[in-house]
């Protein structure tokens, strides 16, 4: 590996057991951020703290992008997205689907990418025109070719409006696929789709911190993830992931 991806990966690891540590303890300094029902806790904040610690250290001259409000400027080039805490409300509510995401980006996207889950041990990394893994085993998406069969992940926001959107979105999916999953975490969701646990993923208004990392695994799962520039009558940004059979079939479902 790379120092980059190694770095990445043992920051990863480090705020995951810090995390998993607290994990089922009554939360500490538990605060709404864009509505009521976007939380965050001391656990985001000092898990965001010690990332941004590890790689102000050993990479002074990146930028830093967390979702827990770091932003950085860099000169190097290269900049860091963070999510220091993806899944917060399962982890909130004592659901073990939950993750650590950070990648490290060029002006073209991602070159590293983690996603570390402790609850069960189980780290996703890719690195770009590498391959991906978990653990040591090389992931790859599923072959399901056809998107009637597919089962989809998607994610919603904390916003009521937006929600809205996203509910006449999941109206229109539903009956066109086997089924859907919103399990509460867009990182781990794309990482499973790098491992063929899902067909795709979808979701609007996402932010990169995310997203960086699972796009990378994904495109080097064998999958596609692209950018679409709204669903339905939602304007904001979408990110869909796919296997490559079915992804021009959920684009076009979802556009
Ligand atoms: C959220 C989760 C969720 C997705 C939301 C994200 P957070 O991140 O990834 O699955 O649907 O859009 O904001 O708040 O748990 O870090």
């Amino acid at each position: 590996m790379t120092d980059l991806a190694t770095l990445a990966l043992e920051v990863a690891r480090e705020a995951g057991a810090l995390l998993l540590e607290r994990f089922g303890s009554p939360a500490r300094g538990v605060g709404s951020k864009s509505s009521v029902t976007d939380l965050v806790s001391d656990a985001d904040r000092d898990a965001e703290a010690l990332i941004v610690r590890r790689l102000r250290a050993a990479r002074p001259d990146d930028a830093i992008v967390a979702e827990e409000g770091t932003s950085r400027h860099g000169t190097s080039g290269l900049s860091w997205y963070v999510d220091p805490l993806d899944g917060t409300i399962n982890y909130l509510y004592g659901i073990p689907h939950w993750c650590v995401t950070l990648a490290c980006a060029d002006g073209e996207g991602a070159i590293v990418g983690v996603i570390h889950d402790p609850s069960r041990l189980e780290t996703f990394t890719a690195q770009r025109s590498r391959g991906a893994f978990v653990s040591q085993r090389r992931l790859a998406v599923s072959t399901e070719p056809d998107l009637g069969k597919a089962l989809v992940a998607t994610g919603f926001g904390y916003d009521a409006e937006v929600r809205r959107r996203q509910g006449t979105a999941v109206a229109r999916v539903l009956p066109r696929v086997r089924d859907l999953r919103r399990f509460g975490s867009a990182a781990l969701d794309l990482a499973w789709v790098a491992a063929g646990r899902f067909d795709g993923y979808f979701e609007s208004g996402i932010n990169p911190w995310d997203v960086e990392a699972g796009i990378l695994i994904v495109r080097e799962a064998g999958g596609r993830a692209t950018r679409l520039k709204g669903i339905g009558d939602d304007p904001r940004p979408a990110v869909v992931a796919t296997n490559a059979a079915i992804h021009e079939a959920l684009r076009t479902l979802l556009a």
